[in-house]
Order: structure tokens, then C-alpha cells, then sequence
């Protein structure tokens, strides 16, 4: 056993753990920004965080991903990776940061490694960014895939729309899953697309699909934690399911910390550090 910064290899959850896990368990993906988030859903037991872009949506309060920069996921990248004993860190690489070349995709990939603490890094798109996957594989970093609903082309799609709803549409998603696959991608990500599509790429496919808004019938799943937990006083996707209402349990105790400050209640004697006696009671008068 080694050790690796705060984790160690036992038991860690790994980009080939990850791809081995097809057929034999169901594998949970989720999101986390922040250090003390990563404890927890570390502490659940998920196997894999994802850093995503999506952090542009739900922390920054933007309308989309596409003002997420390489820095900031990288910051917190770096964050999440302080709270993870377990689970394999993922992170998105940000609009504009691959696109460009294969090249340009490298040196993105590589950065996020070097500065963000990520083991693998999602790109969304198909075929048109095999070469890039193909290129950032062979430099040594896995590389997780991502079609159906690209959040990235919301302008080019007219909005967060489900995708493969048509044949041909349908036929170019399990196109581009595959093409994924054979350029070295360890798993893919499906989005807002029909269970009967995710269903077919999963079987079509020798790696894990973990979907969202894809139906059960994908290798895993995966959310965003804020609508999990029911924090967002936003618009919540259709897909997403609230497993607990902390947005509620927030208001209710910053309102109770409030009642207590404005009655005087809180501090309480407890909450006080009393001077007993010595030199600085004296000078204090006390
Ligand atoms: O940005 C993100 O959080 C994502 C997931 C929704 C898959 O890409």
C-alpha cells in the first residue's frame, strides 16, 4: 500500500476498477465543489466525484457552464480532492479549453492533473473529438466521454433539449458512443437521452455508460449533489431527484441562529471563554 498526498491505494476507486466494473455493479457518480461535500459523499461510499462544469450553473449562479474556466476547476479540483479518501476524481474540462486541437486538448488535460489533483477528465462531444480522447489516452490520462445533451452547444442546440429523440438522431449518439470507445475512452456519460437509446449504446459499448436523464438501464448514474440534496432555490431538471430537503433544513437553522442573536439567547455561557485568574486578569481589571 502507498501513500498519495492524505490517500492511500487500498481500496481506491480507479480509472481501470471503473472499467472493469461493467456487468458485475452499478456504479454512482456524483458532483462536489468543496472540500466538505467531498468528505461526505466520499464517506457514502459513491465511486466516483465529478468536478463538473456544471459548477458554473449551481455555485456561480450563471444560466449555463460556459463562463467555467481551466483555474477554476482546477481550484476545485484541488479542494475536492483534499476531502476524498476513496471515490476516483473526475474532472470536466471547460468550454473552449479542447475544442481547438487535440493539441490544445493535451495541454488542458495535462494541466488539470497537474493543478487540479483530477485522475481523469470528461470531455463532452463524439466523433468530431475522438482525436482529441485518442491523443489525451495516449498521454497517460484517462478520459471519460459525454454525448447526448452537450450543455457546452446549448446555443447550437436552442437550449437544454433531449437529443436522440429521432432515428437518424439516435443513430448518430450510439455513432459517437462508439467512436469514444475506440479512441480509449474508460466510460461515457449519456445525457437527457430515451432509456431505449441509453439501453443500445449500453449494450453496444464494452465500457461503462453511466447515465443522467437516460433511464436505469445504463451502467451507473450520476447528479448533480445540489439538486440531490435539495439545495437549489433554482430550476431543477425534470430527471433529477431531491433525496432530501437541505435547502429547507439551511433556512430553518440560520433562521433559528438568527432568532437567537436578535433575543440575546446565543451566545450562551457555554459558548464564552471565561478568565479565572493571572496576569492578564489583572491587566484586564477582571
Ligand atoms: O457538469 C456536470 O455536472 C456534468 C454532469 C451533469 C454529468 O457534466
Amino acid at each position: 500500500m502507498y501513500n498519495e498526498g492524505s490517500r492511500t491505494a487500498a481500496e481506491r476507486e480507479t480509472a481501470p476498477r471503473i472499467r472493469a466494473a461493467k456487468g458485475k455493479r452499478k456504479l454512482v457518480m456524483v458532483t462536489a465543489y468543496d472540500v466538505a461535500m467531498a468528505r461526505l459523499v466520499d464517506e457514502a461510499g459513491v465511486d466516483m466525484v465529478l468536478v463538473g462544469d456544471s459548477l458554473g450553473m449551481v455555485f456561480q449562479g450563471e444560466a449555463n457552464t460556459l463562463k467555467v474556466t481551466l483555474g477554476e476547476v482546477c481550484y476545485h479540483g484541488r479542494a475536492v480532492a483534499r476531502g476524498l479518501a476513496r471515490a476516483h476524481l473526475v474532472g470536466d474540462m471547460p468550454f473552449m479549453s479542447y475544442q481547438v486541437s487535440p493539441e490544445q486538448a493535451v495541454a488542458s488535460a495535462g494541466q488539470m492533473v497537474k493543478e487540479g489533483a483530477f485522475e481523469a477528465v470528461k470531455l463532452e462531444g463524439g466523433q468530431v473529438f475522438a482525436e482529441h480522447v485518442r491523443r489525451i489516452v495516449q498521454a497517460g490520462i484517462p478520459v471519460m466521454g459525454h454525448v447526448g445533451l452537450l450543455p457546452q452547444s446549448v446555443h447550437a442546440l436552442g437550449g437544454f433539449r433531449v437529443q436522440g429523440k429521432t432515428a437518424s438522431e439516435a443513430d448518430r449518439i450510439v455513432v459517437d458512443a462508439r467512436a469514444l470507445e475506440e479512441a480509449g475512452a474508460y466510460c461515457i456519460v449519456l445525457e437527457a437521452v430515451p432509456p431505449d437509446v441509453a439501453s443500445v449504446i449500453t449494450h453496444t459499448v464494452s465500457v461503462p455508460t453511466i447515465g443522467i436523464g437516460a433511464g436505469a438501464r445504463c451502467d451507473g448514474q450520476v447528479l448533480v449533489l445540489n439538486d440531490l440534496l435539495g439545495l437549489s432555490r433554482a430550476h431543477v431538471p425534470r430527471f433529477a431527484k431531491a433525496f432530501a430537503n437541505i435547502g429547507d433544513v439551511v433556512v430553518k437553522a440560520v433562521g433559528a441562529y438568527a432568532n437567537e442573536v436578535r433575543s440575546g439567547t446565543f451566545p450562551g455561557a457555554e459558548h464564552q471563554f471565561q478568565v479565572v485568574s493571572g496576569k492578564h486578569a489583572r491587566e484586564l481589571g477582571l
